[in-house]
């Protein structure tokens, strides 16, 4: 038997009764007023991910992380720590740092010459003796944003009352704590530029009621049945959905089509056609291979599952973090999405897609179950693309995400449209409502986990 224990905090996230009922308004899709309530109440006061703690090794490593109206720099400091600042030089407001990463000594602004050291202090100027008060260095700073780590990520906030990054992610570290995401290799790194509110995202990835039409490629994989699935919801506004890894009883591959879930037995030495039927080895199967993943881990070089569980060895989580990032951190890797708005336009959005994998001895590249090409297990580049009708990301076209970009021209202009006024959510969606009732929380100076 599988043996699962559901968090205590867990909210049953298929139960619409856990949520008051708040109006989905269209209109947060597309005015500008409703975005600029956004930033001032909401993307001012949680925790954005910068960038990843591999990328800082050096005193002196940066990173950059512009966000609408803001752009931070978090940068390694002598003693092993890290600080951010805002990137903006205290003399008249020159931008201090362009592009994603880079090292450096000491931060000089462009514009008349300023220095500042790792720490953010003032050590250099010109004329230090024209200025009325005295020479300003040692006397003026940077100014700060929090910055801690989690998951292998740095993260920063703009709030000096926001909770911990900690307290702030509750219980999610709790419920990753057996992956070693500090293992990971970042083998994709891909920005895409798209024209579609940011919200999108969260409404997507909140629900897995599109999946049998719009992916049709996954049930054979992975069972995304609502009546097998489990469903959390958490009060910090983060929702998950656990799907079972083996393939869906329903929507099943024709007769004879070539069946990716004997592939995985395979993987494992366990002989797909040793089942009667299609039920048995989908069912005895799934335990089969939960069986010898524990057994065979070592010997076959996926040292990164040694402390998974039973339920982690095989199923597919997938982790949405209020209110713009989701992961899936099954067994074997996973993709990690970001989605930010425009800094002016609420009709467009930036999509961060992340393929994350764990080196496997005698293995040099990763696919992942729910897609098609294999990437080398190696850290990637920085790829910027526009989507451009599709034509930006063709070479994504295998890909789950790809299905989703295609949907987005469609739902941007029905947000907009006469004949459109408020979702009717299945039960299996309420996640959905879920992500928009802590969103309004946060709109009506309310956000979890504060006095
Ligand atoms: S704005 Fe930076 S030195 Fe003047
Ligand atoms: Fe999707």
């Amino acid at each position: 038997m599988v043996d699962i224990v559901t968090h205590p905090l867990a909210i049953d996230g298929k139960d619409p009764r856990n949520l008051r009922g708040d109006p989905i308004d269209p209109e947060r899709y597309y005015t500008r007023d409703f975005m600029e309530k956004e930033w001032e109440h909401m993307w001012t006061k949680v925790w954005h991910i910068a960038g990843r703690e591999k990328q800082l090794e050096e005193p002196g490593d940066y990173i950059t992380h512009d966000f609408m109206h803001e752009t931070v720099f978090i940068v390694k400091q002598k003693d092993g720590s890290l600080k951010g600042f805002y990137n903006v030089c205290s003399h008249r407001a020159q931008r201090l740092v362009w592009g994603l990463e880079g090292s450096q000594e000491e931060f000089a602004c462009p514009y008349h010459g300023w220095k500042f050291d790792l720490e953010g202090k003032l050590v250099y100027v010109e004329d230090p003796d024209d200025y009325p008060d005295g020479d300003p260095c040692g006397k003026v700073n940077l100014i700060e944003v929090r910055v801690d780590t989690w998951g292998s990520l740095i993260w920063y906030t703009m709030d000096e009352e926001a909770p911990s990054l900690r307290d702030y992610l509750h219980p999610i570290p709790e419920l990753y704590k057996n992956h070693m995401f500090e293992r990971t290799v970042r083998a994709r790194w891909v920005r895409v530029e798209l024209d579609c509110n940011w919200k999108f995202w969260c409404d997507n990835f909140n629900e897995s009621y599109h999946t049998r039409t719009a992916h049709q490629q996954v049930p054979p994989i992975i069972d995304q049945d609502h009546f097998t699935s489990r469903y959390e919801m958490y009060p910090m506004g983060h929702n998950r959905i656990i799907q079972m890894g083996r393939p869906s009883l329903r929507d099943r591959l024709p007769e004879g089509a070539e069946q990716p879930f004997d592939d995985m037995l395979r993987t494992w030495d366990i002989d797909p056609d040793s089942y009667p039927d299609f039920e048995t080895k989908v069912m005895q199967g799934w335990l089969d291979l939960k069986e010898a993943k524990k057994t065979k881990w070592k010997e076959k070089g996926y040292l990164h599952y040694e402390n998974l569980n039973d339920e982690e060895l095989t199923e597919s989580p997938f982790q949405f973090v209020f209110p713009n990032i989701a992961f899936g951190p099954s067994a074997d890797g996973f993709g990690l999405f970001r989605w930010e708005p425009h800094r002016d336009d609420p009709e467009k959005c930036y999509f961060d897609y992340w393929t994350m994998t764990y080196p496997v001895e005698g293995q040099e590249s990763y696919t992942h179950r729910t897609s098609e090409d294999p990437l080398e297990t190696k850290e990637a580049e920085f790829e910027l693309r526009d989507y451009d009708g599709g034509r930006g990301v063709q070479d994504l076209k295998g890909e789950v995400v790809y299905q989703d970009w295609g949907l987005m021209p469609g739902q941007k202009d029905g947000w907009r449209s006469r004949g459109y006024q408020e979702p009717v959510l299945a039960k299996q969606e309420s996640r959905v409502r879920r992500f928009h009732e802590v969103l309004n929380d946060y709109i009506n100076g309310n956000p979890p986990g504060r006095d």
